[in-house]
């Protein structure tokens, strides 16, 4: 079967899952563009140096917790041609403390860009999906947006609300020809996981059935699934893949 060419916008693509996942798509034969934050000052050496290994990558800079700043990123994707009908919202930060040590700034970062984004992002992309009646959008949650996580009240609820904006969003569209889909991952060997304090680490590893961590390319695997025309019958879904460290 050919893939037909479909163009991907992956936000926070440069980067850890992000960054698995624009290849992911690329692989599955799709043009594919790339967010990262805005004023990164190697990114045209990262690009290039993506283009010599076989992927290439259009890129823009973003902050998708900045409504402004995602209306002027959906306007350059425009105006150079592009139409995006995988929307992949995958950014994401991480400010861990326990509620009575966490400020007003770290909850306001994290709800911002990781459920703000949700609203940012897919309101300017829809209406053209719309238009052409076929599109993707897929989520990235996380496995601490289902069960919690001790140190992170901020994240775990934005994580929440992700899948909340996901299933109403799933009902608006679903006789339109667009798909919206959650995708929960467990704890991956990224910077992101890497940066918890290592005693903290193992012991979350200890209690992952399979025993590791997870590949940022198993959870691409799956979000290239529910990319392509196979995936027409999943929409409102929310999927794990953590391992077995929840089951649900
Ligand atoms: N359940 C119950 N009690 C716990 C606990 C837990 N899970 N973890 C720690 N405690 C207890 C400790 O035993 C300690 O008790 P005492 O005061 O009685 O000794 C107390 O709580 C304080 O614990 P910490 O020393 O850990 O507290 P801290 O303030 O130094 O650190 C923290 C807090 C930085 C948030 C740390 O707990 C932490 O890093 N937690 C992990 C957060 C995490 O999993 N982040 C995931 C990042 S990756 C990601 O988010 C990607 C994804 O989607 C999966």
């Amino acid at each position: 079967m050919t893939v037909p060419q479909r163009t991907a916008l992956v936000t926070g693509g440069n980067r850890g899952l992000g960054l698995a996942i624009a290849k992911a798509l690329h692989d599955a034969g799709h043009g594919v563009i790339v967010t990262h934050t805005p004023g990164n000052p190697t990114i045209e050496a990262w690009r290039q140096a993506q283009t010599q290994a076989g992927y290439t990558f259009a890129t823009y800079g973003v902050d998708v917790g900045d409504h402004e700043s995602t209306q002027e990123l959906a306007r350059r994707v425009a105006a150079d041609g592009r139409q995006v009908d995988i929307l992949v919202n995958n950014a994401g930060i991480t400010r861990d403390a326990t509620l009575r040590k966490l400020d007003k700034a770290s909850w306001d970062a994290v709800l911002r860009t990781n459920l703000d984004s949700m609203f940012n992002v897919t309101k300017p992309f829809l209406d053209p999906m719309l238009e052409r009646g076929w599109g993707r959008i897929i989520n990235i949650s996380s496995i601490n947006g289902s069960k919690g996580q001790f140190g992170q009240t901020n994240y775990s609820a934005a994580k929440a609300g992700v899948h909340g904006f996901t299933k109403a969003l799933a009902q608006e569209v679903a006789r339109k020809g667009i798909t919206v889909n959650t995708v929960s991952p467990g704890y991956l060997a990224t910077e992101m996981v890497m940066a918890v304090r290592e005693d903290v680490r193992q012991q979350i590893i200890a209690g992952i059935p399979v025993g590791r961590l997870g590949e940022p390319a198993e959870i691409a695997a799956l979000v290239a699934f529910i990319a392509s025309d196979a995936a027409a019958f999943m929409t409102g879904s929310n999927v794990a893949m953590n391992g077995g460290q929840h089951m649900y």
